[in-house]
């Protein structure tokens, strides 16, 4: 390979920095409308009327569009995990949660818009509502496994009676917010009977392929591009509110409407992280030998539409144990629908399960390297299926090599400088590696160079640049003869950049592709469609690694926490790219930094609403909060997917978390079970 595994530049880089390149609310269309959506602020009930004559002479107003107004959508239209009445914008008078949009007001202007949106008089019949979540709510049931499914292996209440010593802890995590920095922002016009947009969105297809369903339309009458998109961390993952709402006003209107979310919008009416709550019980031998593993989580949901926060899937991964039970259990809410963030599952599992092990090696009184090492699997725990490659322990070594671990005195409390508390943690991280059917065309141009063709997106991690070099190297060419075309559902089916999954499931395209091209002597098109050519991968357990340390500096006066050194070592396959997946590395260590001390969405019980939907109440970790961060990978290879890959995306934010609550523990001698640790909790 001669491009792969190369630092490169993103070839958008310029673009982006000099304000050339597009995201979708720059695009310009004529004769364009602009949509400002009203959202319910009750939690629940119906709407009473709204006042539609009271803004209709505002300046600039066109209409606005509610329940009684909009155009018809499919009833029985689809989500991206099957029946989702998140999906039914406008339809009925019934409001599920607050922030549920109740109408949009489209006007000539952004400005004008909003205004109009502002003055809009609704009314409504408020029902009793529910959203407080607790792990044992009467409305608590098994959750719909997508994956993650629960186990049972060996005989756990056996293990735990035999075992020397045994941890019993629970673990709580709050709302947390997906906060890309782009707004959700969408442009929809008709062509007659089929629908345009432009949309921000992690995959173009999927989108295109729900609201074709949602307008009765066929998948050919539907096209979604993407362009550039200014981050997602899965908020972006589903057909959102902004799309939907901007083609019922296109439809109604029959001009293209913009609908772009303010910030407060985004935190109320698109995706974030449920509540949890996760019960850990750990028993081991007195040398360290784990003997039983039992996770149970429980999570909200919404009531509206399904959704599974894998919480217990590296629990089945990261260490052998005789014995292992996972449960996970989901509580119906009048809530925003919580999805997929940032390492979803895994960086809120991983802060219960690895916290639990920082405890148990206390317990035990051995290093919590020690411990884990210990405990290496030769197979997957649960599956007993063999690993296809697997370098933690590589993580965890050369990790505490760099960092200095052997240092260490694993005494609480032991290290001052000046007034401040000192201390060190570790934490073991998995997420699963693997690919999904996606469509490529590569054509031969007659000036020598190559189009390459995949419904792919560009979040801002680099994956135009790393599709560029994987194309390349597929085609045996420079990347200079690759012309990459990317962002719209027009090039076919593709899986989105979500779940760790983006670059490996359009590798496999690419390649695939390649290889035909190369039978075709490079001439004319080779199309793929890889729907077929994916099931040799449940043969192995396959997953990304990563071992994070931290070093804590803490207050005893102030309670504030200030994270001094960050160090993570990965086992993500082959690197495609080294420059742009370390920064995306970096990005999830600072996401998992964020949620340590720093991320929580509050509800007001009374009213059900949240207070703090904004980047004033609810902080994400700033440039200030964050220290130098060291970030590198070991060698590893993923044989089962083609040039080697596993997925860079959400490694990084797992287990960051834990470690910095576990050097928290080392520098103050106090546990924190509950994020984020906020100063008035500290000491
Ligand atoms: Mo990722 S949170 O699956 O977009």
């Amino acid at each position: 390979m001669n491009a792969v595994g190369i630092a490169r530049p993103r070839i958008e880089g310029r673009g982006k920095v000099t304000g050339a390149a597009r995201y979708a609310a720059d695009v310009p269309i004529r004769g364009l409308l602009f949509g400002s959506i009203v959202l319910s602020t009750v939690t629940r009930g119906r709407i009473r009327g709204i006042d539609v004559s009271a803004v209709q002479d505002m300046p600039g107003v066109v209409g606005v569009i509610d329940h009684t107004s909009a155009p018809r959508l499919n009833p029985k239209a689809q989500g991206v995990f099957g029946p989702d009445g998140q999906l039914l914008l406008l339809q009925d008078a019934a409001v599920p949660f607050a922030g549920w949009p109740v109408a949009l007001v489209v006007a000539e202007t952004l400005e004008q818009a909003q205004a109009a949106a502002a003055a809009l008089p609704v009314t409504y019949d408020e029902d009793p509502h529910d959203t407080a979540f607790t792990a044992d709510h009467p409305a608590g049931r098994p959750a719909v496994a997508f994956f993650d499914e629960p186990v049972d292996i060996g005989d756990v209440e056996a293990e735990l009676a035999a075992s020397a010593v045994v941890v019993e802890q629970r673990y709580r995590t709050p709302e947390e917010h997906c906060s890309a920095m782009e707004p959700h922002s969408a442009t929809a016009w008709w062509e007659g009977e089929c629908l345009e947009a432009i949309d921000s969105n992690q995959g173009p297809f999927t989108v295109a392929a729900v609201l074709a369903t949602l307008f009765s339309l066929r998948p050919d009458q539907v096209r979604v591009r993407t362009e550039h998109v200014g981050g997602g961390f899965g908020s972006k993952g589903l057909c959102g509110p902004q799309l939907i709402l901007a083609a019922l006003g296109a439809r109604r209107f029959g001009r293209p409407v913009r609908v772009t979310l303010t910030r407060a919008q985004v935190f109320l009416a698109t995706a974030m992280r449920p509540a949890i709550d996760q019960l850990v019980r750990l028993g081991a031998d007195a040398d360290g030998r784990l003997r039983a593993i039992w996770h149970e989580s429980a999570f909200e949901i919404s009531r509206l539409a399904e959704y599974l926060e894998g919480c217990t899937e590296l629990t089945k991964t990261l260490y052998a144990a005789p014995a292992i039970r996972t449960k996970l259990t989901a509580v119906p809410l009048d809530i925003l629908p919580p999805f997929s963030m940032r390492g979803p599952g895994t960086a809120p599992g991983s802060f219960a399960l690895e916290s639990a092990m920082d405890e148990l090696a206390t317990r035990l009184d051995l290093d919590p390297l020690e411990l884990r090492l210990r405990n290496e699997p030769e197979v997957g725990p649960a599956s007993g299926l063999p690993f296809s490659s697997r370098n933690l322990v590589a993580c965890l070594t050369e990790g505490a090599r760099r960092f200095g671990w052997d240092q260490r005195d694993h005494q609480p409390r032991s290290r001052r400088e000046d007034a401040l508390l000192i201390g060190t943690g570790l934490a073991a991280a998995s997420f699963s590696a693997g690919a999904f059917p996606s469509s490529a065309f590569i054509t031969a141009e007659p000036d020598d160079t190559f189009t390459v063709a995949i419904g792919a997106t560009d979040l801002g991690t680099g994956a135009r640049t790393a599709l560029t070099a994987i194309a390349a190297d597929a085609l045996a060419v420079g990347t200079e003869r690759i012309h990459l075309e990317i962002s719209d559902s027009a090039l076919g089916p593709a899986w989105g950049a979500g779940g760790s999954r983006g670059t490996t499931s359009w590798a496999w395209a690419i390649a695939e592709a390649a290889a035909k091209l190369r039978e075709q002597d490079y001439r004319g098109t080779a199309a793929v469609d890889t729907s077929r050519s994916l099931g040799d991968l449940p043969t192995h357990e396959r997953h990304a690694f990563s071992a994070i340390f931290a070093e804590v500096s803490a207050n005893p006066a102030t309670g504030e926490v200030r994270v001094r050194r960050l160090l993570g070592m990965f086992a993500i396959g082959q690197v495609v790219n080294p420059l742009t997946a370390r920064s995306q590395v970096v990005g999830g260590m600072i996401g998992g930094l964020s949620m340590a001390l720093h991320e929580e969405g509050l509800r007001d019980p009374v009213s059900g609403r949240h207070v703090n939907a904004d980047f004033a109440g609810y902080h994400i970790a700033a440039h200030a909060d964050v220290p130098d961060i060291e970030a590198d990978f070991v060698p590893d290879f993923e044989p089962g997917i083609p040039m080697g890959i596993k997925g860079a995306g959400e490694i990084g934010n797992v287990s960051t978390a834990a470690a910095i609550a576990n050097a928290v523990w080392h520098a103050t001698g106090v546990r924190h079970r509950s994020l984020p640790i906020r100063l008035d909790r500290v000491l």
